[in-house]
């Protein structure tokens, strides 16, 4: 099976081509990212209105693109998917109806997609199947802990309560003076620090259950800024490295701890990274060597679909496709789709 896939949720317009046959590895045999980064990052976030406006400037040289780097022409797509939620309307309403056009035309079948499915099957998608296992989903808008019996059968066991661990990432990361997104930023700031410096707080690590909360980590990192420095706010000379590995440490340890504990609950051996700060070292290592200690096996995805792309989006339609489902062509874009019904 052929399956032209369209990612464009956010800032980052994704087209990708992959094929597949059920219990294989999928081949990507294109996935093609045009970045907004730069054009948010004046903005110190992503403008929605910038954002769609440039998913239509993008969006058919992209198809284009892709298609000529697979090798395939548009008849020979066996189903077309977009990303229907959640994201930014404006933003999905573009990719979303730009597949769907396509398979109109073509008279194939569509296939509407969550972005969360999209990161949480992504470190699967070179084996092409999915193992039972314990997913934490950690990107720039969800901390997500979910049990997964395999796909499309999903258990939510734990979220934030307030801001996701890449957000606090960027929030921190732009109260340091650290250009956006923070997280590759603070990670390399912290590469010289000492994570032990500041003890920051690691919240509701003691607490019963698996939810989250970075907003008090948010809050301690600028009180700490503001004592060291009342008259700016900003960090000492030489404090940086320092500032960036204590919170980058806190976030990890929050993490780790209840990830595992999570595994133990349901008790699943496998545990899967994904999302944009599943690619921080330190937090790989971590769980590496917690995973290690436990005896738990770790999966995580390859960096180019770690951040949003449209292979992960192909991948778990290409899944929904090989059980024979489709999405109808009316189906409406979810802002907030939720990916496991409260
Ligand atoms: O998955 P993603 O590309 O987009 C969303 O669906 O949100 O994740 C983007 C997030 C941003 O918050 C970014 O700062 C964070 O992932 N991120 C990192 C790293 N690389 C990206 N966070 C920590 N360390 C990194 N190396
Ligand atoms: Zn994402």
């Amino acid at each position: 099976m052929l399956l032209l896939a369209i990612e464009s949720s956010c800032d980052e317009t994704a087209v990708a081509v992959m094929s597949g046959e059920p219990g294989r590895p999928a081949r990507i045999l294109a996935s093609e990212i045009s970045s907004q980064i730069e054009l948010h990052r004046v903005y110190g976030g992503v403008v929605p209105e910038i954002a769609s406006r440039n998913h239509s400037l993008h969006l058919r040289p992209l198809v284009e693109q892709a298609l000529k780097h697979a090798g395939v022409a548009i008849h020979e797509i066996d189903a077309f998917a977009a990303t229907s939620g959640p994201g930014l309307a404006s933003s999905l309403l573009i990719g979303a109806t730009a597949a769907k056009a396509m398979a109109a035309a073509t008279g194939k079948p569509f296939l509407a997609v969550n972005h969360l499915e999209g990161h949480l099957l992504s470190p699967f998608v070179d084996r092409g199947v999915v193992p039972e296992h314990l997913a934490l989903i950690v990107s720039g808008g969800h901390t997500l802990l979910l049990d997964v019996a395999g796909p499309g059968r999903y258990r939510k066991l734990g979220s934030t309560r307030d801001d996701a661990a890449g957000e606090a990432f960027d929030k921190v990361a732009k109260m340091l003076g650290l250009p956006y997104p923070g997280g590759p930023e603070i990670e390399k700031a912290a590469l010289g620090g000492n994570p032990e410096a500041f003890a920051f707080p690691r919240s509701m690590m003691k607490e019963p259950g698996f939810d989250f909360s970075f907003s008090g980590l948010k809050t301690a990192v600028l009180y700490t800024l503001s004592e060291r420095n009342p008259e700016t706010g900003t960090p000492l000379p030489g404090e940086l490295p320092d500032l960036c590995a204590s919170f980058q440490q806190a976030v990890i340890d929050v993490l780790v701890t209840k990830t595992l504990r999570a595994a133990r609950h349901a008790g699943r051996r496998t545990i899967a990274l994904s999302g944009g700060v599943s690619l921080n070292k330190a937090l790989r290592a971590a769980f590496e060597a917690a995973c290690q200690r436990e005896g738990l096996t770790l999966a995580t995805a390859t960096p180019g679909l770690c951040t949003d792309n449209a292979a992960m989006i192909a991948f778990a339609a290409l899944l929904r496709a090989f059980e024979g489902q489709s999405s109808p062509l009316d189906g409406d874009i979810d802002p907030n789709l939720p990916l496991v019904s409260a």
